[in-house]
């Protein structure tokens, strides 16, 4: 009985290995262990043992039997496995596919962008500047001469051209109104949208290089009304509908009379809050009108023409617009940051 028992189970062991399929382990599993098989044959003959050889016989047949069904189960384990070394990994479809990230624009080009658009509407037209100035165009055309205190400020990132240091990083977008003045007659109308470089420490509020867009609109009998108007509603086109402008007097050197324009603070509607350190009110932009000094500069008739301009960071403007409370966020390329916008 127990060689039987032996024999029988070498035997299964063979067909179950040799089993390719799922049908021929079926085979296999029905013509071994199944209810009329050859291993339920032999158990019948179990009663029929001497008593003394039972116990063993029935220990070896329970053997047998499990391992058997640990044999099939792994044969069929192995049959639904791709064959190995295929040279193909299994495709497993619940898998995540491989996706492709999009980029987006920086945040401060999204917002120059939009204030380049919000001002196309009003018919102004984009000029561009060279970012390396001579001290003509970044301060002495725009009536700021060379002992000028306002001058202190921006009197900086010097480039040594020949020990003569004429050339600067501009300061500010303004020397533009000047480049195109000096091009072309009236009418002008142009947006000028770049980067300006100042000596400034860096803090939350403070970058030594930031954005700025300047605006010029010069032709016969434009007013002060004129530049309210214009201003009010871009702040509009930017903040939304319920913006309210104020304009405080101010100085700069190219403009008489200067202002300084603030908005009412979009997060509370100027009621007061953490943003506009509970004021209300957000100071965005410096403007005027042109100093008749500034039109003697570049040769146009000040008896005849009049005209507005005015700078605004656009660093500052995205803060405000996108609730950024560090200006170093912009410059740091982090794409935590980047994807949010
Ligand atoms: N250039 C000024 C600045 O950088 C801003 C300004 C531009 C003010 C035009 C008036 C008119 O601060």
């Amino acid at each position: 009985m127990l060689d039987k028992l032996h024999h029988l189970r070498d035997e299964a062991l063979a067909a179950i290995e040799a089993a390719d399929s799922s049908d021929a382990l079926e085979a296999a599993r029905a013509a071994y262990l199944g209810r009329k098989g050859r291993l339920k044959d032999l158990m019948g003959d179990l009663p029929r043992l001497p008593a003394a050889q039972k116990p063993a016989a029935g220990t070896l047949a329970n053997e047998v039997k499990q391992a058997l069904t640990r044999a099939l189960a792994e044969r069929q384990k192995k049959l639904k496995a791709p064959a190995a070394g295929s040279g193909r990994p299994a495709l497993d479809v619940t898998l995540p596919g491989a996706h492709t990230e999009l980029g987006s624009r920086h945040p401060i080009t999204q917002v120059n962008d939009l204030l380049v658009e919000v001002f196309a509407r009003l018919g102004f037209e984009t000029a561009y500047g060279p970012e390396i100035e001579d001290e003509h165009h970044n301060f002495d055309a725009l009536n700021i001469p060379p002992d000028h205190p306002s001058r202190d400020g921006f009197d900086t990132f010097y480039i040594e051209d020949g020990g003569r240091n004429e050339h600067l990083l501009r300061s500010h977008t303004s020397p533009v109104q000047i480049r195109v003045m000096e091009s072309r007659q009236p009418p002008v109308r142009i947006v000028v949208p770049g980067k300006v470089f100042r000596p400034d420490t860096v803090d939350a509020g403070h970058f030594p290089m930031f954005h700025q867009l300047e605006g010029l609109y010069v032709d016969e009998g434009v007013s002060f009304a004129d530049l309210k108007a214009v201003l009010s509603i871009a702040m509009q086109e930017l903040f939304g509908e319920q913006t309210r402008t104020r304009f405080r007097p101010s100085f700069f050197p190219f403009t008489e009379p200067s202002t300084e324009v603030d908005v009412s603070c979009p997060f509370c509607a100027g009621r007061g809050c953490g943003v506009c350190g509970q004021a209300g009110w957000i100071e965005l932009l410096g403007a005027g009108m042109v100093d008749p000094e500034v039109f003697r500069h570049v040769g146009y008739d000040a008896e005849k023409y009049t005209g507005f301009a005015f700078g605004m960071g656009v660093d500052r403007i995205a803060m405000v617009k996108l609730g950024i409370n560090d200006i170093r966020l912009f410059y740091e390329n982090d794409a935590r940051f980047l994807k949010q916008f």
